[in-house]
């Protein structure tokens, strides 16, 4: 049980956060952590248990927004990590454990023949959609309307918007972020997620001008909604018809499948974007493709049609980190860590059942939300990119020692099992019944 309730206005968290507000927007340098009335300061972490700089005990279904797959501080990342801390950080040589993790992930995954490594899953999709752009000479994108690809202006076109009523008009692309250029939004081009007959009107539109479709196959920004298999189809006919290539966004969708997200639909996508787990909690991003769409990058007595530097790219810390989490990642870890996220979505299906309340529950693989639409209660609304609002529900599981996203969104570790779905479930309807 924990002593003290948050908020708590004497914390060594608030003070933290009064202090950070004087020489950082916000107290921080992610608008995804920054929280009202203040965001938790945090001392460590170890498999599935972090700890505050309060002394605070939680149980962490965050893991750092999904990429944590081991939790924390796993022993065998540990070791790889500060082994290879211990012999050289980043230097402007080659490294073999790049080598390594690039054939792992290339020897799982149909359709990875090369891989490239950079720092971010932004940076991921960002490249995603320059190889496509590169590989076709086409400058337009498509995007589906609200959906999360990370910090680049074109990905972050129609993020947060209001739902275009089809029945008036098509969707058509809105900034983001002040001072976005009008260029950058002119050349993408916005459907509406999984609805095949809009987005194949306005696709079929565009075609010849576009360079690629991007996509998350995970619906991760999207209420973790999946796309059926209906509008996967559309987008792999797309594809087929206007020569355009398929950018999946797997940054959290990697999670899914041992095979890749996209195994599961049955359809290669050209360009895959990842990040998260494959960094081992080391920052990361790459992109994979065939060898005929990653021969942008490759240069010979020429320029590369798309040059790609980065001082910290592939760096060795990140690759032996990365290599030693996904190793670990069998097609059983995957089965297991998938079938413990069902567990957890049946068992909370139950209790919002049992309590009679109106909610959904939405997920797949190794993640959950709990969608609670009950006006009673309800999840706050939150609008990407709003300071989180930490109260309510939020805060009552906070204090009974549970850490979730924001919207009661959840990712299960592999540090998890059977074990923890009754305390959590009872946790949920004691908070509720108390609301
Ligand atoms: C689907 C998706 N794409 C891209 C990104 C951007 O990744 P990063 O935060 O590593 O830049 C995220 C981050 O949450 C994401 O969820």
């Amino acid at each position: 049980m924990n002593q003290k309730n948050y908020p708590d206005y004497r914390s060594t968290s608030y003070h933290l956060n009064v202090r950070g507000r004087k020489v950082l927007p916000n107290g921080g340098s992610r608008s995804s952590i920054q929280s009202s009335p203040y965001t938790i300061f945090l001392k460590s972490g170890h498999g599935k248990n972090i700890v505050d700089v309060d002394g605070r005990k939680l149980i962490d279904f965050n893991n750092n927004f999904t990429s944590l797959i081991h939790g924390h501080c796993h022993p065998a990342i540990v070791s790889a990590a500060t082994e290879q801390i211990s012999m050289a950080t980043a230097f402007s040589f080659g490294s073999e454990i790049e080598i390594k993790l690039a054939e792992l992930l290339c020897q799982r995954v149909d359709g990875f023949e090369q891989i490239r490594f950079m720092n971010s899953g932004t940076e991921a999709v960002m490249n995603g959609i320059k190889v496509a752009r590169a590989y076709t000479g086409r400058a337009k994108i498509a995007k589906c309307e609200n959906a999360y690809h990370g910090s680049y202006a074109a990905a972050e076109a129609s993020l947060a918007v209001d739902p275009t009523d089809l029945k008036i008009a098509d969707p058509i692309s809105k900034a983001y972020s002040a001072g976005t250029p009008q260029g950058v939004l002119d050349d993408v081009i916005i459907i509406p997620f999984n609805d095949v007959e809009n987005s194949r009107r306005i696709l079929n539109q565009y075609g010849s001008e576009l360079a690629g479709i991007l996509f998350d196959p995970f619906g991760s920004g999207l209420g973790r909604i999946a796309p059926s298999q209906d509008f996967i189809n559309l987008l792999a006919e797309m594809r087929d018809t206007h020569g355009l290539l398929l950018i999946s966004d797997e940054v959290i969708a990697f999670r899914a499948d041992y095979l890749g997200c996209m195994h599961q639909f049955n359809t290669r996508a050209d360009v895959t974007c990842l990040g998260k787990i494959i960094g081992g909690g080391f920052p990361v991003g790459a992109v994979a493709g065939s060898r005929d769409v990653m021969s942008v990058f490759e240069s010979t007595d020429e320029k590369a049609r798309l040059p790609h530097g980065g001082t910290f790219n592939a760096n060795p810390v990140t690759m032996a980190a990365g290599y030693a989490a996904m190793e670990m990642m069998t097609p059983e870890a995957f089965l297991r860590i998938n079938s413990l996220g069902q567990a957890f979505r049946n068992a909370i299906t139950d209790v919002l059942e049992q309590m009679n309340l109106q909610a959904n529950v939405l997920g797949q693989a190794s993640v959950f939300a709990i969608d609670i639409i009950d006006p009673r209660i309800g999840n706050k609304n939150l609008k990407r990119g709003a300071l989180r609002q930490i109260e309510g529900i939020e805060a009552d599981f906070i204090n009974a020692g549970y850490f979730l996203s924001a919207g009661l969104h959840g990712t299960v570790s592999t540090a998890m099992d059977e074990n923890d779905i009754d305390p959590f479930c009872d946790t949920l309807k004691s908070i509720l019944k108390t609301m």
